[in-house]
C-alpha cells in the first residue's frame, strides 16, 4: 500500500476483524484503566472508542491492523515531527543495531553518546553548556527538578495550573493538569509545590504574576511549557516567560522550561522560549529529539550543572540505558535532518499557512485557532465535544487528538513533512464533521 503522503482509505466499521481480535487481546493483557477509559468514553459520546492497531508508519500515513490508511496529525504524541520512519534515521538505527547496540552508560560510554552530548551542548542557547541523556520526557523533567535542588539548596517549586510535565512521581508533583491524576498518590508526592494561574484571554500576564508565591524563601525552581500542550495548546502572552525569568532571578530561583513538546523545530525554532527572547536555566527536551526512539535530556549551562560536580559528590543520578546507543544514533539522525533540511524554518511558515486556513473556514463550533509552528489548537465551544470530533475524524482516516482539561480542544501537531493535500483533505473532513454534529 501507498504511504508517506497519501490521503487516507479506511474502509468502515473500524476496527474490523482483525484489529478487533487484537483490541480483545489488548483488553485481557494491558492496565484494565486503559479499557475503562475507552468504555467511558462510549458512554459520554455514545460511539465506539475500541482504537485501531498500528502496524506500520511512514512520513504522515498510519496503517493499521486491517490495512485501511490514516493520515497523522499527532505525530504520534509529537514524535515523528520529521515523520514517522524518516529513511534517515531508520538507516542510521540500522547502522547502529550492525555495530553496538548497547554500552556501559556514565561509566564506559559509547562513541555515539559522547557525539550527542555534544550536539546538545552546542545547540543549547549559552556558550558552555553540559547535558544529562535520559529516555522519557519525565526523566528530563526529574533531572531538571533534581538540578534546580543541587544548584540552589531550596526544594520548593513553582509551577502552572493546566501544566503536564509527565507522570513519574517528581513531574507528576509539578503537572497542575489534573487534580485526579496526583489524588491517589499525594501522600507520596512533593508537597512543596504552588501552583500559579495560567496567563490567557482571560487572565492578564500581571494577574497571573500576582498569584506567583509571595515568599520565595525555599522556593529553587519554576517550571514551565513554553505552551501548554495537554492542557489544549495554550499559547502564553509574549513577554509572560521572560517575567518569570526575572521573577527567578531576583529570589535566586532557576527557570527550567520543559520543552519536550515545543522544541526541536515543532513551534518554528529549535527552543520556542529562546524563540521568544527568554534564556531559560534548565531545558527538558523529548519526544522529536531522537525521530521515533524514546531519548531526552536534560540541558543546562555549565555554571549550573557544576552544581552536580563537587569533589565530595558521587555520581548520583543516572539511569542503566541512559545515552543508550541507538537512541544516540537515531537522535543525531534526527538533528542533522532538521538542521540540513530547516525544519524548524518550515514548520514556522507552514504553520501559519495551515492556521490561516483554518481561520479563513470560519468552521462552525470552532471559537479560536491557536499555533506556534506546527503545534495547533483548535477551541470548541462544548467540553467533550472533542472527543466526538476526534472519532468522527479517525473514522474519515484523520488521526487527532482531544486537549484541554475539559476535552474541548482539538491538539494538531503533524510532522513538518505532512503534504499539502493531506491538510487540505483533513480541513474538508473537519469541515464535514463539524456541520454534521
Ligand atoms: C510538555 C511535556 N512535558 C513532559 C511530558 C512527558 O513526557 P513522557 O510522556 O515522555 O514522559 C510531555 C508528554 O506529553 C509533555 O507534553
Amino acid at each position: 500500500m501507498e504511504r508517506g503522503d497519501a490521503l487516507p482509505a479506511v474502509l468502515s466499521p473500524i476496527p474490523a476483524a482483525t484489529g478487533k481480535a487484537w483490541v480483545e487481546r489488548l483488553a485481557a493483557s494491558e492496565c484494565p484503566a486503559l479499557t475503562t477509559r475507552r468504555r467511558r468514553r462510549e458512554e459520554q459520546t455514545g460511539a465506539s472508542h475500541d482504537p485501531i492497531v498500528w502496524v506500520d508508519a511512514q512520513g504522515a500515513n498510519v496503517i493499521d491492523a486491517d490495512g485501511n490508511r490514516y493520515v497523522d496529525l499527532t505525530s504520534g504524541f509529537g514524535v515523528a515531527f520529521v515523520g514517522h520512519g524518516h529513511p534517515e534515521v531508520v538507516a542510521a538505527v540500522k547502522r547502529q543495531a550492525d555495530r553496538l547496540l548497547h554500552a556501559l552508560g556514565d561509566l564506559h560510554p559509547s562513541d555515539v553518546k559522547i557525539e550527542l552530548l555534544e550536539r546538545l551542548c552546542a545547540l543549547a542557547p549559552w556558550p558552555q553548556a553540559r547535558a544529562m541523556l535520559s529516555l522519557s520526557g519525565a526523566d528530563a523533567v526529574t533531572a531538571a527538578l533534581k538540578t534546580a535542588v543541587m544548584a540552589t539548596g531550596k526544594t520548593g517549586v513553582v509551577a502552572f495550573e493546566g501544566s503536564y510535565h509527565g507522570l513519574t512521581y517528581g513531574p507528576l508533583a509539578v503537572s497542575g493538569y489534573a487534580d485526579r491524576f496526583r489524588e491517589p498518590f499525594r501522600a507520596q508526592l512533593q508537597s512543596d509545590v504552588h501552583f500559579a494561574a495560567w496567563p490567557g484571554r482571560e487572565v492578564s500576564v500581571d494577574a497571573a504574576l500576582g498569584t506567583l508565591p509571595q515568599d520565595w524563601s525555599g522556593i529553587g525552581a519554576v517550571i514551565v511549557e513554553p505552551i501548554q500542550g495537554r492542557a489544549g495548546v495554550r499559547v502564553p502572552p509574549s513577554g509572560f516567560l521572560e517575567a518569570l525569568k526575572r521573577t527567578c532571578e531576583k529570589n535566586e530561583a532557576l527557570l527550567i522550561v520543559d520543552e519536550i513538546f515545543t522544541g526541536v523545530g515543532r513551534c518554528g525554532a529549535w527552543w520556542r522560549s529562546v524563540d521568544e527572547g527568554t534564556t531559560p536555566d534548565v531545558i527538558c527536551v523529548g519526544k522529536a529529539l531522537a525521530g521515533g526512539l524514546p531519548v531526552s535530556a536534560c540541558i543546562a549551562s555549565e555554571d549550573v550543572m557544576r552544581a552536580w560536580g563537587a569533589p565530595d559528590r558521587e555520581a548520583i543520578h543516572t539511569g542503566t540505558f541512559y545515552g543508550d546507543p541507538l537512541g544516540s544514533a537515531a537522535a543525531l539522525a534526527t538533528i542533522d535532518l532538521i538542521e540540513r533540511e530547516q525544519l524548524a524554518r518550515k514548520a514556522a511558515e507552514r504553520g501559519d499557512r495551515f492556521a490561516a486556513a483554518l481561520r479563513a473556514e470560519g468552521l462552525s463550533g470552532v471559537s479560536e485557532v491557536r499555533h506556534a509552528g506546527m503545534l495547533l489548537g483548535l477551541q470548541l465551544e462544548a467540553p467533550s465535544q472533542a472527543l466526538t470530533v476526534t472519532r468522527a475524524l479517525l473514522e474519515r482516516g484523520y488521526l487527532v487528538l482531544p486537549a484541554g482539561t475539559k476535552a474541548d480542544v482539538l491538539q494538531l501537531a503533524p510532522p513538518v513533512t505532512v503534504s499539502e493535500t493531506q491538510l487540505e483533505g483533513f480541513v474538508a473532513s473537519l469541515r464535514d464533521v463539524l456541520e454534521r454534529l
